[in-house]
């Protein structure tokens, strides 16, 4: 991805494809790209409003598109233990809309290798989109995924 242009219309291309029960799983350092994905998630299902991460709120709801989407941050949650104590499962496990999730790696409590090592983490039992998002240059991102689950 060259462009944090052509990250968004990424998302707005998963956007447009996403059912309900869909995770995104984003992993990846500071400034990856994450939410600028997100951005294009919420647009790709319909959503016009402002686009931003609940870093704070853990969770943001936007719900005037074709589904709502929960826009998850786990930054500040760093096990799976403090995830569970948020109340945050109902979001991260077949959630009634389209979830994403920034900082998925907390789940697993483990940092993957770049290519994934054997960690896949926690399967929801929808669909999850397992994300990597690394940093190349200033503006260039290279992004991997993976499909899991039904
Ligand atoms: N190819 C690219 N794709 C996405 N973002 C890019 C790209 N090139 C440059 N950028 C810039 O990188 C930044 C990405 O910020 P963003 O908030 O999306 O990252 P993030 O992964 O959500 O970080 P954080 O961990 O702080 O939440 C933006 O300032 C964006 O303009
Ligand atoms: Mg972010």
């Amino acid at each position: 991805l060259h462009s944090p242009a052509e990250t968004y219309g990424l998302g707005v291309e998963w956007g447009e494809q996403a059912g309900p029960g869909w995770v995104f799983g984003l992993i990846g350092e500071l400034g990856a790209g994450k939410t600028q994905l997100v951005k294009g998630l919420a647009e790709g299902l319909g959503f016009t409003g402002r686009v931003h991460s609940p870093t704070f709120a853990l969770v943001n709801e936007y719900r005037q598109g074709r589904l709502p989407l929960f826009h998850v941050d786990l930054y500040r949650l760093e096990t799976p233990e403090a995830i569970q104590r948020a109340g945050l499962e109902e979001y991260l496990f077949s959630p009634a809309g389209v979830t994403a999730v920034e900082w998925f790696e907390h789940l697993a409590g483990l940092v993957p290798a770049p290519q994934g090592g054997n960690d896949s983490g926690p399967i929801p039992r929808g669909r999850l989109r397992r994300v990597l998002l690394e940093t190349l240059s200033e503006t260039e991102r290279r992004l991997s995924y993976e499909d899991i689950g039904a």
